[in-house]
Order: structure tokens, then sequence, then C-alpha cells
């Protein structure tokens, strides 16, 4: 095999790929189509959650695909969608107390600690804590433990409890952000400016405007250092 280019198996076929693609790359290359499993291909999105082995190896890792480089030897499978429970709720009517998040997400109580949702996170993040948090009905640090997921998904495909983390730690974002957290005064002053049709008349002239106009006025526009 030329030494630039990789043997990666997708769906159990082998496939020989450039070594300096990522792993979504690579698939795309092997001649598939994203159809679900692609979104942003930035690591934001979370659509390109990836689970593979490598050859001789019994030992399952992650991934997302849009951010990692395959390697020679990579055995590939994509989640494309997991079907988690989403409890309903309205968010104005819930109130932040200890039992909220349990009565939304009873199955958080069958946590058994084993750790194999943090384990799993691309992110790295502390799903476990962030859930013992839920628990406990401590929003904040469920906020601050939460903040970097991008809902891939793959913690909830390892739970034994079958608990849907990311939904948990969404309920519980949500709510502090409607009950806990102080209200910004420059938003409130923003929205009432909005309700006023304040901006209505610049938005009107914006529909208007040629690309090159909407080109020229991007690129000059005021830059944050
Ligand atoms: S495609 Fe969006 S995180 Fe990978």
């Amino acid at each position: 095999m030329m030494k630039d280019f990789a043997r990666i198996y997708i769906m159990g076929k082998e496939y020989q790929v450039p070594r300096h693609l990522t792993i979504l790359q690579a698939i795309e290359h092997a001649g598939f189509l994203f159809v679900r499993g692609c979104g942003c291909r930035g690591g934001f999105c979370g659509a390109c959650a990836t689970v593979y082995r490598m050859r001789d190896s019994y030992k399952l890792k992650v991934a997302l695909a849009c951010q990692t480089k395959i390697e020679d030897g990579m055995y590939l499978a994509q989640i494309p969608f997991y079907p988690g429970n989403k409890a309903e709720h309205n968010i104005a009517s819930l109130t932040p107390t200890t039992e909220t998040l349990c009565m939304l997400y009873p199955e958080i109580m069958r946590c058994i600690s084993c750790g194999s949702c943090s384990k799993v996170c691309p992110q790295d993040i502390k799903v476990m804590d962030y859930i013992n948090a839920a628990i406990r009905g401590d929003y904040k640090k469920v906020v601050e433990l939460s903040f970097d997921c991008i809902m891939c998904g793959l913690c909830a495909t390892r739970c034994p409890a079958e608990i849907v983390h990311y939904y948990v730690a969404l309920a519980a974002r949500r709510i502090y952000g409607a009950h806990i957290m102080k209200k910004a005064p420059h938003l409130d002053k923003r929205l009432q400016e909005m309700k006023e049709k304040k901006f209505d008349p610049e938005l009107e002239k914006l529909m208007r405007s040629s690309v090159e106009d909407l080109k020229k006025l991007y690129a000059s526009r005021d830059i944050e250092p």
C-alpha cells in the first residue's frame, strides 16, 4: 500500500484513503453521501458521533468524525441518530426546585455512578458529575459542567440506567436561564427597542440592498479588537 494511504473499514468493508483526511472526509472519499451524521464540520453541532476500534483491539473508542484524523486500521461506525426521550415541559410554569429535574427525568435517580457517560464523552465533560448535581437540584453546577456539551448523544448510548444526559442538562440550563440567572438590563432594553420597531427602517434598507453593497458593508463593519 502506498505510504500516503491508510486502510480503514467502514461498516465492515475495507477502503484505502489518503492519510491526511478526517474520518468525515474519509467516509466521503470512500463514496458515501451523508444524509445524516454530518452538520457543521467544525466540531460544534454534535452530528458526527462515531464509534470505532483499531484492528486487533477490543477497545471501543469514540470521536467526532469532523475533528479526528483517520488512522490505519480503524473500524468505523457512525451513530447518526439516537432515539433519546425528551420530556415535554413549559419552561414558564416550571419552578427551579430540587425535585423538578427528577420529575422531568426520573431515570436520573437510577444512576449507578459507573462513569460510562463521562468516559465516552468526546468533549471530556464530567457528565456523571452533572447528573449527580441534577439529582441534588444544583442547577448552577449542571449549567457549568455541561456548558461545552454539543449533544452528540454518545453518553446516552452507554448508560445502563438509560438516562439521556444531554436533555437533562438542556432542561437545567433552560430552567436556570429562565428562573435563576440575574436578568441582563441591556437585553431588556434591546427587546423593548425591537418591540418599538426601532431597527425596522435599517432592516428594510438592508433587504433592498444588492449583494455587492451587502458585501461592502460587511467588509467595512466595526470589528471587535
Ligand atoms: S459535523 Fe458538526 S460536530 Fe462534526
